[in-house]
């Protein structure tokens, strides 16, 4: 029988998760199908919580329902638990369990795509204080990162996300991020800062070390300013695309009983779509 999984939001339509989901089913020859289903955030707790009656295995869910979502979970493992929100959701035995694997996808794209990413002294510097940066701030003290420093404008927000993890993540003032820039192993923009649209990043790299790696979790545009200047110093550095992608297979393994991988050929997949999209440049 079919297994039908869905992504619910609202709106659900920018989503790309469904060609994401598409591109292995088919490279796999699994008899699944992956939706889309706008959910308005009134509806969505009963939505959750009538999957198996609507005949789905389990659904991703985007903005602005993972804390929905998460409140209606019979289970809700750790990711979930730490971010109060749940992405991906999945039946077993009659109960919904949940997860958040944009942490995951974040750690399992920089060890796919720079080997050795995390240093020697596991300090890293984390730049911005809304939910993308606490699931990164869980994933790197997760990884082993001795010290997190969490720099945002405005203070409280780092504050908040710090007092939920303890001593290792440190808060602070997001214009004395520089302070900190010479021991950082890896640099994190969690910002609306560099998207298509917004100012760029404007951060001053000379003192980072020539062994550390830049990350930016924007991918509209693909190879932000942050990016372009760390590339120009030499910096190894990593776009938000591959975390986006790598998100996505704890769901997949979940529903259709497979570990998917993340191919430079879905990679360009995704890249076309963008472009198609007009979200890239050409
Ligand atoms: P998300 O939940 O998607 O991670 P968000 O909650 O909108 O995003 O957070 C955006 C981040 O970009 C915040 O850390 C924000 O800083 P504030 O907490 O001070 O708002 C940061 N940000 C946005 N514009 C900024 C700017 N001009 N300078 C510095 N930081 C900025």
């Amino acid at each position: 029988m079919t297994v039908r999984v869905c992504i619910t939001g609202s709106p659900v339509s920018y989503s790309r998760s469904p060609l994401l989901h598409g591109y292995w089913l088919k490279a796999y020859g699994i008899d699944g199908d992956y939706g889309r289903e706008e959910v308005p955030p009134a509806q969505a707790a009963d939505f959750y919580r009538s999957l198996a009656a609507r005949g789905y295995a389990g659904c991703n869910v985007t903005a602005p329902n993972k804390e929905i979502a998460f409140s209606v979970l019979d289970e809700a493992d750790e990711s979930a638990v730490i971010l109060g929100s749940a992405n991906t959701l999945w039946l077993e035995d009659g109960r919904l369990y949940g997860a958040s694997t944009d942490g995951y996808g974040f750690i399992a794209n920089l060890d796919a795509t720079v080997p050795g990413w995390d240093g020697e002294q596991k300090l890293a510097l984390v730049l911005g204080a809304g939910g993308a940066s606490r699931a990164i701030v869980h994933a790197l003290v997760q990884r082993g990162f001795e010290r997190v420093v969490l720099a945002n404008r405005t203070l409280g927000r780092a504050e908040v996300i710090a007092a939920a993890f303890g001593a290792k993540v440190v808060p602070l003032a997001f214009d004395k991020a520089a302070d900190v820039m010479a021991d950082a192993d890896i640099l994190v923009n969690c910002t609306s800062l560099g998207m298509k649209g917004a100012a760029p990043l404007t951060v001053d790299l000379s003192h980072l070390k020539p062994e550390a790696v830049v990350s930016d979790i924007v991918y509209v545009p693909l190879i932000t300013p942050l990016l372009k200047t760390a590339a120009e110093r030499g910096f190894r550095t990593v776009d938000g695309l591959g975390m986006l992608l790598h998100q996505g297979v704890p769901g997949f393994e979940r529903w259709f009983g497979m570990r998917p991988e993340v191919t430079a050929e879905l990679r360009d997949l995704l890249i076309s779509d963008l472009r198609a999209m007009g979200q890239l440049e050409a």
